[in-house]
């Protein structure tokens, strides 16, 4: 087990370059199965999520070269259409390689994912929109037996805008017979991303990052590369955290047109930001506002993957705020370890509302992650508190933030990450 050990009431000041996103990174590194060839990525971020599909990508077939933050991966060599067990189980974006592998063998058995528990997390609207494309799955125990004769284009509309549906289906759709129509898709950015990366190897997809997407079936693709996006929740969980400890910070190498979700809450919280296309300046007040009203919704609206890190932020904050989330159903356990540190946050009965009020001080304190977003969350509640934290689950954290000691380190922070066995515990 790893733990992180943080002294607070550091305050957080420098410049820091944001790398590669983990979920622009996640299906990519499935849908490089699809093009029989080599693809070179660049800025991908050395995650464990990301050594998590390297270890698919080798298990059938693929060679894989990391070195610095390129990866590439030559998929000619794919020769099996098991997915192994533990990977699959490791993390939930392991689902894609079921369009992936269904688009390049006609074929996939793969373990139902695991990953960051934050509810029910269903996979029902990937499941059905590949049949309705013609594959045939099979629910065995804990497995998914997938094969298709031949995947066909198909006119699926989504119920709800699910970024893992869009994704898988778009992957599915490269190499099927025919037009497939995906409607009431996602819209993240990162999905854009994923198109981009396709379209290099050859695809033909329009309306990415809309609502609806036009993906038209080709025979054949070819070599790419491609330089993944930046992550905008490693940069907005800086700029929270630069917030909290009254400092100012410099990120570069960000997209500020995809942060303004988070940087328009930020403005209201009373932080003084400024920005070019790719750099944006942060300089927090002595003392974060309160949020009266906060809402988590799809893209543009305000990101899920933030909710956490504000409600860390607002914990502190002077004045009471209300944050609902509703994308998941269970994503809330922060709430309740940032109490332990002296919040005060009540949380709803149906788990989705937290009412805050902000607490001048937090207490160091042993708080435990449940999941990556609520780790991070907690990191930072541990920047700001007076005395030492200790954040326990660090994997949950390392699966999402590449080199968050050293960067926290270099902009001032006093964290370490420690290994600990069952006999220190
Ligand atoms: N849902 C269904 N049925 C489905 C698919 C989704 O009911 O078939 C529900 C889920 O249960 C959930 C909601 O729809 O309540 C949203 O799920 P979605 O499919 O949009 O999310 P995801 O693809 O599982 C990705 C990110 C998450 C991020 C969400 C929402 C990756 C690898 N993961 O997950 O990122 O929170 O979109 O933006 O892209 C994170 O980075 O910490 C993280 C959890």
């Amino acid at each position: 087990m790893k733990q992180y050990r943080i002294r607070g009431e550091t305050r957080l000041t420098g410049e820091l370059c944001v790398g590669g996103a983990k979920n622009a990174t996640l299906p990519i590194l499935a849908a490089v199965c699809l093009n029989e060839s080599e693809s070179i990525i660049h800025n991908c971020p050395r995650i464990a999520d990301t050594f998590v599909s390297i270890e698919i990508l080798e298990a059938i077939g693929c060679r894989v070269k990391f070195v610095g933050n390129t990866l590439t991966v030559d998929s000619s060599g794919v020769f099996t259409h098991e997915i192994p067990d533990d990977s699959a189980k490791k993390m939930r974006s392991s689902i894609l390689f079921m369009g992936a592998m269904l688009g390049r063998m006609q074929k996939v058995n793969i373990a139902l994912p695991g990953g960051c528990r934050l509810g029910e997390r269903a996979i029902d609207l990937h499941i059905s929109g590949l049949r309705t494309m013609g594959a045939t799955i099979h629910e065995c125990g804990d497995k998914l037996i997938c094969s298709a004769r031949k995947l066909r284009g198909a006119k699926i509309r989504l119920s709800m805008a699910s970024v893992g549906a869009t994704e898988n289906l778009m992957i599915a759709a490269v190499k099927a017979k025919g037009e497939t129509i995906i409607e009431n898709a996602a819209r993240e950015p990162e999905i854009l991303d994923l198109a981009r990366f396709l379209i290099g190897m050859g695809a033909e997809i329009y309306g990415a990052g809309t609502g609806t997407i036009l993906i038209k079936g080709v025979k054949k693709l070819k070599s790419t590369s491609h330089y993944i996006m930046p992550d905008r929740i490693v940069a907005g969980t800086y700029l929270v955290a630069t917030a909290m400890t009254e400092g100012n910070i410099k990120l570069k190498n960000v997209r500020t047109s995809d942060l303004i979700p988070i940087t328009s809450r930020l403005i209201g919280m009373g932080c003084k930001i400024s920005t070019t296309e790719n750099e944006i300046t942060l300089v927090a007040p002595p003392r974060l506002l309160a949020l009266p009203r906060l809402i988590t919704k799809i893209h543009p609206g305000f990101p899920t993957d933030m909710q956490a890190q504000f409600v860390a932020a607002l914990a502190t904050a002077n004045g009471r705020s209300l944050v609902t989330e509703t994308i998941f159903d269970s994503r809330y356990l922060h709430a309740e370890e940032i109490n332990r540190m002296g919040g005060d946050i009540v949380v709803s009965p149906d788990k989705q509302t937290f009412d805050i009020q902000g607490k001048e001080q937090l207490f160091g304190t042993t708080v435990t992650s449940h999941d990556l977003r609520g780790g991070a969350a907690l990191i930072l509640a541990g920047l700001y508190a007076e005395g030492e934290t200790i954040v326990r689950n660090a994997e949950y954290v390392e699966r999402g933030y590449e080199n968050i000691v050293d960067n926290l380190t270099r902009l001032g922070a006093d964290i370490r990450l420690e290994v600990v066995t069952l006999k220190d515990m």
